[in-house]
Order: structure tokens, then C-alpha cells, then sequence
């Protein structure tokens, strides 16, 4: 079999183990792998080249991907796909592996759908958001990332008494803002699954103050709610009072650098798992993972909404002061 592997939407740490556990794992089988360029952008293009076992050596500690990704918005009309399956039958592309989030599933649905060519996506996203899998690839290293610049956040925060929000990513979800927030002790953390009302924040910085506590550190996920809006409207409520009033928003910080453990060996078994689906004849469907074991789950399951962890939250409420 001929595969075809692209990388799209936003690049997250480990993609780089998916794609050389994807083209080795082709490979020790007798099968060939094509990588393609900036995602759907390189499909439409015509992007193709030739992945063997030497092409994807030294990879595995690479943040990013390098297949290099793209967002591209051609690829929503129809069109422009037609360009991308006339390529990718040009290419004798016989199955394809796509690494991204719930957009890009989307797209290899389209795939499936318009074009009949089997793909399986692999979870791939720091958000943590795709439905049907307990975990993405890149979520552990964006924690890493997050929790140690909360930590040295805190050593400032301490040090000038001061309350800081720290925004960090997610997209429409709190993941990140979570698990961050419990294991770095974050006095308050706001997520877009939870109507916290910001008038109790001044509240509670007064409180923790009251007791003693040299900072306050508020970890917002982008969903919630801009730190700089935040900010401005403590700065209006409370003024200085409690402490100089800081926004530092994480940003692109959060998704690069070396892939942790955890995402090195669950990109490997992700890859594997989605070679072994393409050669045993399923035909669409991403890789999930749950309790300890990986499934092919249809597509559509990516879009059901994953809970976060409520416990976690509950408890750095019980934690926080
Ligand atoms: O989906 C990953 C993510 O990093 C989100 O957390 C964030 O909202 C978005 O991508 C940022 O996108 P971009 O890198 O295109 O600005």
C-alpha cells in the first residue's frame, strides 16, 4: 500500500513520533509512505515527498512537525478539494493518515465521503478537545510548558506581592487551564465549561490576602475570557489595593519544544495503530484512546463533547487558599 501522511491545523508537540512510528511501522511491513507538506494546503498543491525510515531519523525529541501544517480555508470548497483528490490519485496515494484536531477531521471525512480514499486521523491537538479520546498528542507537553511558566510566574508574583492572570490556550476549552492551574496551586481558575462570575474575584483576592497569602494567581483559559480584559476590569472594581495587577498571556509558548515522555511513546502507539487500521481494511476513522486501549472510532465521534476534569477543579477550590 501507498500512504500518504499529512500534519494540518495547529502544529502540537509529538507529531514528529507519529510520523516516523507511521512511516517505520509502513515500512517493516513492505509498504511505502509519502509524506505531504502544509497539510491540506499541500494536498491542493501537490506537495508530495517520499518518507523512508532514514527521512524520519532524529525526530523524535523535534517539537512542531516536519511536514510543516497549515490552516488552510481553501480546502472548505469543493472545488479545491477536487484539486487535492486529483493529486492525490496522481500520486497513487492508496490511504491516508491525518494528524490534527476536530477541524481537520473534518476535512479527512470529506476525504472519505468525495474521494472513497480510506484515511484515519490520529488526535493531535494541545487542546485536549477531540471527543471519543481520552487523550491528544502534544496535551502533556503543553501542560509541561504551562506549569513551568506558572511556576516562575509565582516566583515574581511572590516576591512583588502581586496578583497576576495568566491566559492560557485551549480554544473554546479548559483543559490546559486545569490541570495547570491545580499543579501549580493557582489561587482561582477560570474555564468556559464553568459560569464563575467575575464579580467574585475581587472577593476572593481580598480573602486570600486577609490570610496572608503573598500572591494570587488567577490561571483564565483563553475561552473564558482575555487576561488583559480581566485586568482592566479588577483594576476598575479593586485598583491596586491588594497588590500591582499583572496579565501575562502564555500564548505560542505553550505549544512548542521538546515532546515529553508521555507524548514520544503515545504518538508512537497512536502511529502504529493507525497503520495497522489502513491495512486491515478500515476505511474511516481516527485513532482514540480509552482506559488503556486504542479503538477506531468514526469521525463524527471527535465532535461529542469530552467532559473536563470536574475533580480536579473541585479540588483546587477546596486547595486554592
Ligand atoms: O488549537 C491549538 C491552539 O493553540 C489553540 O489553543 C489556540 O486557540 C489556537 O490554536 C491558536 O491558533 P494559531 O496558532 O493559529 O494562532
Amino acid at each position: 500500500m501507498r500512504i500518504g501522511i499529512l500534519c494540518s491545523g495547529g502544529d502540537s508537540p509529538g507529531m514528529n513520533a507519529v510520523v516516523r512510528s507511521v512511516v517505520r511501522c509502513a515500512h517493516s511491513m513492505g509498504h511505502r509512505v509519502v509524506g505531504v507538506k502544509r497539510g491540506y494546503r499541500g494536498l491542493i498543491e501537490g506537495e508530495f515527498v517520499g518518507l523512508g525510515p532514514r527521512e524520519v531519523g532524529g525526530i523524535l525529541d523535534r517539537g512542531g512537525t516536519i511536514l510543516l501544517s497549515s490552516r488552510e480555508e481553501r480546502f472548505k470548497r469543493l472545488e479545491f478539494r477536487e484539486k487535492a483528490y486529483e493529486n492525490l490519485r496522481r500520486e497513487g496515494i492508496e490511504g491516508l493518515i491525518v494528524l490534527g484536531g476536530e477541524g481537520t477531521f473534518r476535512g479527512a471525512e470529506l476525504i472519505c465521503e468525495e474521494a472513497g480514499l480510506p484515511v484515519i486521523g490520529v488526535p493531535c491537538t494541545i487542546d485536549n478537545d477531540v471527543g471519543g479520546t481520552e487523550y491528544c498528542i502534544g496535551y502533556d507537553t503543553a501542560l509541561r510548558n504551562a506549569v513551568e511558566a506558572i511556576d516562575r510566574i509565582r516566583d515574581t508574583a511572590s516576591s512583588h506581592e502581586r496578583i497576576f492572570l495568566v491566559e492560557v490556550m485551549g480554544r473554546k476549552r479548559g483543559f490546559i487551564a486545569v490541570e495547570a492551574g491545580l499543579a501549580t496551586g493557582a489561587e482561582l481558575i477560570l474555564v468556559p465549561e464553568e459560569s464563575y462570575p467575575r464579580e467574585k474575584i475581587p472577593e476572593e483576592i481580598k480573602k486570600a490576602k486577609e490570610m496572608g497569602k503573598l500572591h494570587f494567581i488567577v490561571v483564565v483559559a483563553e475561552g473564558y475570557g482575555s487576561a488583559e480584559e480581566l485586568r482592566n476590569y479588577l483594576l476598575s472594581e479593586i485598583g491596586e489595593e491588594y497588590g500591582e495587577i499583572r496579565a501575562t498571556v502564555l500564548g505560542h509558548l505553550q505549544r512548542g519544544g521538546t515532546p515529553t515522555h508521555t507524548d514520544r511513546i503515545m504518538g508512537m502507539k497512536f502511529g502504529e495503530v493507525a497503520v495497522e487500521a489502513l491495512l486491515s481494511g478500515e476505511r474511516s476513522g481516527f485513532v482514540a484512546y480509552r482506559e488503556g486501549r486504542f479503538y477506531i472510532e468514526d469521525f463524527e465521534k471527535a465532535r461529542e463533547y469530552k467532559e473536563i476534569d470536574r475533580e480536579a477543579l473541585r479540588l483546587s477550590r477546596r486547595l486554592n487558599l
